[in-house]
Order: C-alpha cells, then structure tokens, then sequence
C-alpha cells in the first residue's frame, strides 16, 4: 500500500461546459482553465494531505456514474453541475444516495443572473453551497471538506 492508498480522498466533479473556462464568457467565468483550476486543488491536497481525484464531463450520465463509484473511494464530494445545476433531478438523486459531505460550488453567483439560473435541484440535499466567489470557492470548499471529513 502506499501512502497514496492511506489518504482520504476527495472528489471533484465538474459539469457541461466547465471544460471551456477561460475561453467561455470571461466576465462571469474569468480566464482561469479548468486545467489550472485542477492543478490548484491538487497542490492544496497534497498540503492538506489529502488525494484530490478530478473529473469533466459535458454527460449526464457519465456524472452520475461517477457519482455513484464515489460511494466506495471517495470521503467528500465537490460538485459544479453547472447548467444540470437547474434541471437533473437524477444528479440530484445519484447525490442523495451517498452518505458523505457534498459542497455544491458555482463560480457565478447564481441568485444574481436569470431566473431560471436561481433554482438549483442539490442545494437542499447537500452539505454546503458556495456560490459567486468565483475560482477561490473551489479552494475554500476543498478547506471546509479538510475539517468535515
Ligand atoms: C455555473 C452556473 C450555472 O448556471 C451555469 O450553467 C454554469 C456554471 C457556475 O459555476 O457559476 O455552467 O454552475
């Protein structure tokens, strides 16, 4: 075993379109790569000693897959459904279904821009949500789940 195996780990699941960060409308999103944005939280792991797992994708159901592996591996979960945010009740039951600490985070505060952006379908079944305080959410949800877990 090596110590890789010993660490909690945590999982971060980002949804449809985050693949496009910092080509994708900069004045909500801001330029930052999701790339970036993964490398950042990998560093904060390793400081926190804990194994960061990322994960992208523009699929439904390859997220909720993923969601339901988390089960097993994972001791935390930090999710960006992004526009499934506001329609995918199956996310939302895939989610449910786990018995760990979830932080939902949106970059953009979701309250402030169209309606439709307002509702989201996880808010009340998780842990935490942050929402507006744009790249730095990720890390500060990482830091949150380091004390949860
Ligand atoms: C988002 C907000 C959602 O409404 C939008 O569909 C996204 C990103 C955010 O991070 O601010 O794709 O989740």
């Amino acid at each position: 075993m090596n110590q890789d195996d010993i660490k909690p780990n945590i999982l971060v699941i980002h949804g449809p379109n985050l693949n496009m960060l910092g080509k994708r409308e900069p004045e909500i999103y801001g330029k930052t790569t999701l790339d970036e944005i993964n490398s950042d939280l990998e560093n904060l792991g390793k400081k926190l000693g804990i194994f960061i797992e990322t994960f992208q994708s523009n699929h439904e159901g390859a997220i909720i897959e993923k969601i339901q592996e988390a089960a097993a591996t994972q001791k935390g979960i930090i999710i960006n459904p992004a526009a499934y945010t506001h329609t995918s009740i199956a996310i939302r039951d895939a989610l449910i279904a786990l018995d760990i600490p979830i932080i939902e985070i949106h970059i953009s505060n979701i309250y402030k821009r169209e309606p439709f952006r307002h509702k989201s379908l996880i808010s009340d079944i998780v842990t935490a949500q942050i929402s507006g305080l744009g790249i730095k959410g990720y890390s500060i949800a990482l830091k949150a789940l380091a004390k949860i877990i």
